[in-house]
């Protein structure tokens, strides 16, 4: 049996895991990131982390190490280029640094293409060739799966779903932009419309609590993130016609009554739909193991 470490690198979290060639986790660890400290300080971490989940299992000797970090990074050079949601992550070449770091082989990609090969190949999206994953957590990412192949594109960028403009006149996104998707239906972005309109810097979970006990302004809140995110879906339905769209990450953790409200724009606009044939919106089965599974997956 061959094992892999994968490691999900998120602006909240970081999640580790000792995977084996089935894809099945022996042992996983997750700890905050502590974006703030910069990128020595959270690679310190990251490798700290990786050496005491593969300690869990001492019998298992890792073979490779694979990383799923955000956006825009490029896979070929290891290099990630200054995340929107890691500050002060310029140029850092994470592969150099984490193989330094731990003395194994390191492989990246985009964090939500790795969480598109893990849904595809053990998940959601098995028996699937066209499909699109997308993450819903601090940011908003995604994957794009054509004919059997996650596209990576020229630079590694393909399928920066939360980048996609839905309002030129929106809000302005960390990556310098107007109303990027990430703006309107991201983790952080329910946080600050809590903010703005009950006073809190609510989370998606407890702002859909209040939503189930029939808070108006909860259910408001939750309606247009439905809303945009519905609009996010048809663009990319239309872009790339997949059989079926996957959604992960913590605000998907919501479950149900998100899942009706995005199916229920997209049957009533997607292009396809004219003609009778609808895309099933379904749940990531890995949950918010998808991407760490993703990330050991990588080196393979
Ligand atoms: C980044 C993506 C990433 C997503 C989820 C976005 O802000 O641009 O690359 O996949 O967050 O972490
Ligand atoms: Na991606
Ligand atoms: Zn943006």
């Amino acid at each position: 049996m061959v094992y892999t470490i994968g490691i999900d690198l998120g602006g909240t979290k970081i999640a580790t895991a000792v995977v084996d060639e089935n894809g099945d986790v022996i042992a996983h660890l997750e700890v905050p990131t502590h974006a703030k400290e910069g990128p020595q300080a959270v690679l310190d971490r990251m490798a700290e982390t990786a050496k005491r989940v593969a300690q869990a299992v001492p019998s298992i000797q890792p073979m490779a190490v694979g990383v799923g970090a955000p956006g825009p990074l490029n896979p070929k050079r290891g290099i990630v280029f200054g995340p929107p949601n890691l500050p002060g992550w310029d140029h850092v070449n994470l592969v150099d640094e984490l193989q330094q770091r731990l003395g194994l082989h390191v492989v990246i990609d985009n964090d939500a293409n790795a969480a598109t090969l893990a849904e595809a190949t053990l998940g959601a999206g098995r028996g699937y060739h066209n499909l699109v994953y997308i993450t819903v957590s601090t940011g908003i990412g995604g994957g794009v799966m054509l004919d059997g192949k996650v596209r990576q594109g020229e630079f590694g960028c393909a399928a920066e779903i939360g980048h996609h403009i839905v309002d030129i006149n929106g809000p302005l996104c960390h990556c310098g932009n107007r109303g990027c998707l990430e703006t309107f239906a991201s983790g952080t972005a329910i946080e600050r419309t809590a903010l703005e309109r009950m006073g809190e810097p609510l989370n998606a979970s407890r702002v859909a609590l209040l939503a189930r006990e029939k808070n108006v302004i909860a259910q408001q809140i939750l309606d247009d993130v439905y809303r945009y995110l519905g609009a996010g879906l048809v663009n990319v339905i239309n872009l790339f016609d997949p059989a079926v769209i996957i959604i992960g990450g913590g605000v998907a953790q919501i479950g149900r009554p998100m899942f009706e409200a995005l199916q229920q724009v997209v049957n009533n606009n997607h292009f396809r739909s004219s003609v009778g044939e609808n895309v099933q919106v379904v749940p990531a089965q890995l949950g918010t193991k998808a991407g760490v599974i993703g990330a050991a997956l990588l080196p393979r």
